[in-house]
């Protein structure tokens, strides 16, 4: 019997594929950086049984429709918003992400971010890379606090709830806006509901872990930093697209908020000529949320569970259900 034929959209461990090897004939695109050009993606989609995607990979109406054999795609993210599921779905096709795994490593990484724009670490690093130090200064590099402090973070799902968890030992105040209340993050963090307004206005920080959907997208704009305290700080680990990117370029340069911490880009990857990045306020970072080595290998085994998952006629791990 033939076997079926997986396509993976860019180099990943093999070690890790191992549960798909034995179940298929696996072709993989050589490149760590370099992403599989959209022809070649949809050449291979036209014969796969399965594909393993990047969050970068556009899996959208016209790739779906030539992909007459596919059976399940396994997306190396939590995030799905680059795969259009429903249509997926109407056609048969099973789609399945990297839930739980990623949640600490995200939350260590949105964490980071804070502190980093908050304290000024990249560029007191870069200060003293670059020769500048020349003598102690009482405000030499001083930034702001983070510690007893008001965190606000929109979107309360896992990630969220580990970022609260991480800001409970900075002894912040917690306050969350998400689709529902969350009384697990209410009864076990301490974390205080507030509508999207209340949260933007009263918070130190405000930290974006939500899902880009069409009621998230841009949801952060010239109205939402005006609302925001002039001293505060926004950070984005979610999706670049939640924001619009020209407001908030504006909000930091007119001093409506302090800094910003950015993981995220509406197109991504972005390069230094991007007004972002020119700001001395502001922390860019490629979109390496989960990049630890023990969580992105977890995620390659866990898509290449899930596809032979499906393969063989059985139920996937982390299937998107929407
Ligand atoms: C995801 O998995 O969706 C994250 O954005 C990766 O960092």
């Amino acid at each position: 019997m033939k076997r079926p034929y997986i396509y993976i959209t860019r180099k990943c461990s093999e070690e890790q594929l191992k549960p798909l090897y034995e179940v298929a004939d696996v072709d993989m695109w050589k490149e760590e950086e370099i992403p599989c050009p959209r022809e070649v993606l949809l050449e291979k989609a036209e014969k796969a049984d399965g594909l393993l995607t990047m969050l970068s990979d556009s899996i959208d109406k016209e790739l779906l429709d030539k992909a007459d054999q596919l059976k399940v795609i396994a997306n190396l993210a939590v995030g799905f918003d680059n795969i259009d599921v429903q249509y997926a779905n109407s056609k048969g096709i099973v789609v399945c992400n990297t839930p739980d795994i990623l949640t600490d490593t995200t939350a260590d990484l949105t964490f980071g971010l804070l502190l980093s724009t908050a304290r000024r670490l990249m560029e007191a690093s870069e200060y003293v890379k670059q020769n500048q130090w020349k003598s102690w200064g009482p405000l030499l590099l001083a930034g702001h606090d983070v510690h007893h402090k008001t965190i606000g973070i929109v979107g309360m799902g896992k990630i969220g709830q580990a970022v609260a968890k991480r800001a409970t030992g900075f002894e912040m105040e917690i306050l969350y806006h998400n689709r529902s209340r969350n009384e697990n993050a209410e009864k076990t963090l301490g974390a205080t509901y507030r509508s999207f307004d209340e949260l933007v206005t009263a918070s130190d920080f405000i930290v974006c872990l939500a899902p880009l959907t069409p009621e998230t997208r841009e949801l952060f704009n010239k109205e939402t930093f005006q609302k925001m305290k002039n001293s505060s700080i926004f950070i984005n680990a979610s999706r670049g697209a939640v924001v619009n990117e020209e407001d908030l370029y504006d909000a930091l340069v007119n001093g409506e908020i302090a800094g910003a911490g950015l993981d995220v880009f509406l197109n991504e990857p972005i390069g230094a000529e991007h007004p972002l990045v020119g700001l001395h306020n502001v922390v860019t970072l490629p979109h390496i949320g989960s990049a630890s080595y023990e969580t992105r290998y977890a995620m390659m085994k866990l898509c290449a569970m899930n596809i032979a998952a499906v393969l063989n006629g059985n139920e996937p791990k982390t299937k998107v259900v929407i």
